[in-house]
This record gives structure tokens, C-alpha cells and sequence, in this order.
């Protein structure tokens, strides 16, 4: 597949730069989460970040970071009145953990949101800062710097803080090189795989996506704050739009249980004679994911990990590995994005379809110490996505790919990753895993979730211009 030109169309400088950048080179990350307790000294707090935000333009690029993130008890603190939060789409309004939501999402029993250590509108929180810098004393010294403005301004509270990191070989806990495959914003100016490059509307609001529609974005109903500072409906309803040039973001704290994960890949490749095989260990652990520990796409190299760093993310299922014989149709990779595969149309229609339900993924690997007396600290993803539709993109995904166990050829398998069965499944405490082979397949029973989420919510992720419209309200 050719990798093509994609010219420049989107006013960057107005766009928050974690959407189009992972800023690959800036390792630690921190998360903020604020309460405002004045509305006025909060916004005079916001008008001091703007020039600080780092902007998808790649002039702007610095070595810290800061981008800001809303959700909509935010909104109201800062002044947003009830008609314009109403303009809102649904999930960004209920949040994360509504039932119906929890039951697709599969946030039950260990995942239950009254389980989590943050999120679901247990703490009421407003704003999410998140900070990125090269190193652990840079990122401590600008946190320090920040806190301290916080506290002059007098304007939000901290209510809690959050760590994160990238390593420099790209891995997360379960030790697989991530963040290779993703969409190219089209209009951003930056080359990939033509199928790769998505339509704008799909991760911005205010364009076209791949429905050849306007995605749904909140549009003003009610007059207020500095109106000029946003750019006009670009469906043409003659309305502003509170949404263009910004996004959603979806946040979850996933533990991951890499002991367990990593003990049941030895178990289930074990020599005949009861004797662990290592190189089988890790060919099972790269079937559940679809990629080696290197990056190294299964399609491109089914029997062994050629090793090194590879990002290469050009390549198809249909014409190379139609029967999953060399990725598993119930892979991490397959499942969470078929690409050209659907089994029912030809290459072209499931394109179509895939190209619908992409995500920009930004998850870091974060540590906790040990607490209540346990000897063993956490590990895990703090998962991010960006989608300008939070069912159409990442809820679709998790619920009708990643947690379904109705697929064609497959029993009673979800996501061996991030599937969490159906609670009134019968079978729902455990799961199997097929792997696709000549002469037969190869199943594998009773795996236990290698992954719990521990918080989470739904945020707005808006424009440079709309954060400083909110400022005006
Ligand atoms: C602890 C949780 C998770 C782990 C350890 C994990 C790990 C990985 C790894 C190792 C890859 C391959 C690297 C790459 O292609 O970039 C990957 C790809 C991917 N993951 Fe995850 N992931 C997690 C959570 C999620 C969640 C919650 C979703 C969405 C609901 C998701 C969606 C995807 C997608 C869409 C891809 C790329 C598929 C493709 O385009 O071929 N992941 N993940």
C-alpha cells in the first residue's frame, strides 16, 4: 500500500496538539484533576494556560506540554448555561457509568464504576490537566509550577493527581510495543498508508466523516460570552459551534495483571512434557495480540519475531491472511480494527465500515505502590482515545468488537486483551481463545480478565479558541 500525501487543510494552531501528536519524545506524563471554586479567579487562572497549550502545529512544538480537558460539570462551573450543555451529545452528558453504559462497556462485577478509585462522577471534578515533559525532574519541576499558580489563582482545587510514562522502546506492561497503529487525521499535513488517512469529521467536529456527514456537535442555542471567538456552523445551520476544531476524549485506568497474563501464555504452551517452552510462551501471547512483543505485524511475519522496533502498520488481512492462519480473526489487532477482513463484504466495503470506527489511542503505562497492606504496587494503561464520536468509535469498539463472543468461526472467545463477557452469559467467568491452524484449530479455555479498570470518564476536548471563548462566559 502506498504511503500518500495528505495536504494541509486544518488550522492547527487551533487544535490541541495530543490529537495529532504522542509526543514520543516527552516520556512522563501527569494527569490533574480540578474542581473550580470560583468561577471568576478560574477563568482568569484559564487565560494565563491559553498561550501554554500546546497546538497540533508543529511550530509549536515544546518540550512541556499542557493540553485541558472539560467535562460537563465543568462546563456549568465555569458558566455555561443549562441550554448550551444541552446541545451536547449524550454519553459526554451522562458520562461514563450509567448502567446501559457499564453493561456495553462490560463494567461489571471487578469493573463495577463503584469499584473505581476515580471517575464515573464520583468526585465531581471539572477540568483535566494533562502535562507531558522529557524527563522526571523536568515534569516534577513543572508540576511544582503549575501547582503553585493553581493555589495563587485561587481559582480551581487539585483533587487529585495522576502519573504516567511512556517507555523509550514503546511497550506497555504486558511487554508489546503499542501506539503503532493509528489514523492520520486528513487535512493535518502528515503522510500514511491510504488507509490510514481518515476523514477529518471523524476525530474533529465541524468537518465531513467518513458518513459523508457533519458528526454531531454542540451547537449554541443560547446567546453568551464572547460569541466571535467561535467559528460558525459548518453544516450551515447559521448557528456558532461550541464543537469545531475540538474532539472526545475517553480516559480509563486499566490495570493490567501482567503475572497472570504471562503465567497463563506458560501454561497453555507447555512442552509435552510438562516443561515450559518460552518461544511458544510468547508465540501464544503474540496470537492474543496480533502483533510480536517488537511491533512486528503476525501478517507480515507469522513465525517468529524478527525483533528490533518495528512500526510498520501497512498491511491488510484479506489477500494475505484471509483465514486468520497467521492472525487470529479474535486477535486485540484484528478485533479492534478488521481492516479490509470482514468476512461478508469484499476489501473495499470493509474499509468502508473500518474506517468508521477508528480511534487516535494516547494510553500510557502508569505504576502504583503497594497499599492496604498488599506486597504488590499496580501496573497498568491509562488509556486514552480521541473520537469525535464516543458510540460510533470507542464504545463501538469495545462493546461489538472486543467483548463480542457471537463471531463467525469462534466459541464463546472475546478480547483476550480488554473483552469482558456479557454478564448474563452463563459462561461469563471465563472465556476461550481460537486460534486459527491447518489441520485444526487451536482452542484454548478458561482464561481469567487479565485487565480491571480502575477509573475512568468521558471529557470534552475542545478547540484553542473555544477554551478561550469559555473564559469569557
Ligand atoms: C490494558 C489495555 C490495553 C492494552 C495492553 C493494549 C495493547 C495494545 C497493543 C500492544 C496494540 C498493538 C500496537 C499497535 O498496533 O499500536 C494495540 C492496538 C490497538 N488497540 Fe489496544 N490495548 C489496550 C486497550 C485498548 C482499548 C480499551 C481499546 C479500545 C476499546 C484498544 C484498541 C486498540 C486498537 C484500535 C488498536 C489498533 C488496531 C489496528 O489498527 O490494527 N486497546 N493495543
Amino acid at each position: 500500500m502506498a504511503i500518500i500525501a495528505n495536504p494541509k487543510t486544518i488550522d492547527l494552531k487551533d487544535v490541541q496538539g495530543m490529537i495529532t501528536r504522542g509526543y514520543g519524545k516527552l516520556y512522563e506524563t501527569a494527569y490533574f484533576l480540578l474542581k473550580v471554586e470560583d468561577k471568576e479567579k478560574a477563568k482568569e487562572w484559564m487565560k494565563a494556560m491559553i498561550p501554554l497549550i500546546d497546538s497540533a502545529d508543529i511550530s509549536d512544538h515544546s518540550e512541556k506540554t499542557i493540553h485541558l480537558a472539560f467535562t460537563p460539570e465543568g462546563l456549568a462551573a465555569l458558566g455555561m448555561s443549562k441550554e448550551n450543555i444541552e446541545g451536547f451529545p449524550v454519553p459526554f452528558r451522562e458520562g461514563i457509568s450509567t448502567q446501559d453504559r457499564n453493561r456495553i462497556l462490560g463494567d461489571w462485577g471487578e469493573n463495577d464504576p463503584k469499584k473505581w478509585r476515580w471517575g464515573g462522577h464520583q468526585e465531581g471534578f471539572h477540568i483535566l490537566m494533562i502535562f507531558h515533559a522529557k524527563d522526571k525532574e523536568s515534569i516534577a519541576a513543572f508540576l511544582q509550577e503549575e501547582k503553585d499558580r493553581l493555589q495563587n489563582s485561587g481559582g480551581c482545587t487539585l483533587m487529585r493527581e495522576m502519573r504516567g510514562y511512556l517507555r523509550p522502546d514503546n511497550k506497555e506492561a504486558f511487554g508489546f510495543h503499542d501506539g503503532i497503529s493509528q489514523p492520520v487525521i486528513k487535512g493535518s499535513g502528515r503522510p500514511g498508508p491510504e488507509n490510514d488517512i481518515i476523514e477529518t469529521g471523524e476525530f474533529l467536529l465541524g468537518y465531513k466523516n467518513e458518513h459523508n456527514q457533519f458528526p454531531f456537535s454542540p451547537l449554541l442555542k443560547k446567546e453568551e460570552g464572547n460569541t466571535s471567538l467561535l467559528q460558525d456552523d459548518a453544516a450551515g445551520s447559521g448557528k456558532k459551534d461550541l464543537g469545531h476544531n475540538g474532539t472526545f476524549m475517553v480516559f480509563r485506568q486499566m490495570q493490567q495483571h501482567v503475572d497472570e497474563f504471562w503465567k497463563y501464555m506458560e501454561q497453555n504452551s507447555l512442552n509435552p512434557d510438562g516443561t515450559p517452552n518460552e518461544e511458544a510462551k510468547i508465540k501464544l501471547a503474540a496470537k492474543c495480540v496480533g502483533r510480536w512483543p517488537s511491533g512486528a505485524s503476525l501478517v507480515n511475519f507469522p513465525d517468529k519475531d524478527p525483533g528490533g522496533s518495528l512500526e510498520n502498520d501497512d498491511f491488510g488481512y484479506a489477500d494475505i491472511d484471509p483465514d486468520g492462519l497467521r492472525c487470529p480473526y479474535g486477535s486485540h489487532l484484528r478485533r479492534n480494527n478488521p481492516r479490509d477482513a470482514f468476512r461478508w463484504y469484499d476489501k473495499k466495503q470493509s474499509l468502508k465500515i473500518t474506517r468508521r470506527h477508528r480511534i487516535i489511542r494516547r494510553g500510557r503505562t502508569y505504576e502504583l505502590p503497594p497499599e492496604n497492606g498488599s506486597d504488590k504496587g499496580e501496573i497498568g494503561l491509562h488509556f486514552i482515545c480521541f473520537n469525535a464520536n464516543i458510540e460510533l468509535q470507542f464504545e463501538f469498539i469495545q462493546h461489538a468488537w472486543a467483548n463480542n463472543n457471537q463471531m463467525r468461526h469462534l466459541h464463546n472467545d472475546i478480547d483476550v486483551i480488554i473483552g469482558v463477557p456479557d454478564e448474563k452469559n452463563p459462561k461469563a467467568n471465563h472465556s476461550g481463545f481460537t486460534i486459527q491452524a491447518e489441520p485444526v484449530n487451536q482452542f484454548i479455555d478458561h482464561w481469567e480478565r487479565f485487565v480491571t479498570i480502575r477509573g475512568g470518564e468521558y471529557f470534552f476536548f475542545p478547540s484553542i479558541s473555544v477554551i478561550n471563548y469559555l473564559t469569557t462566559l
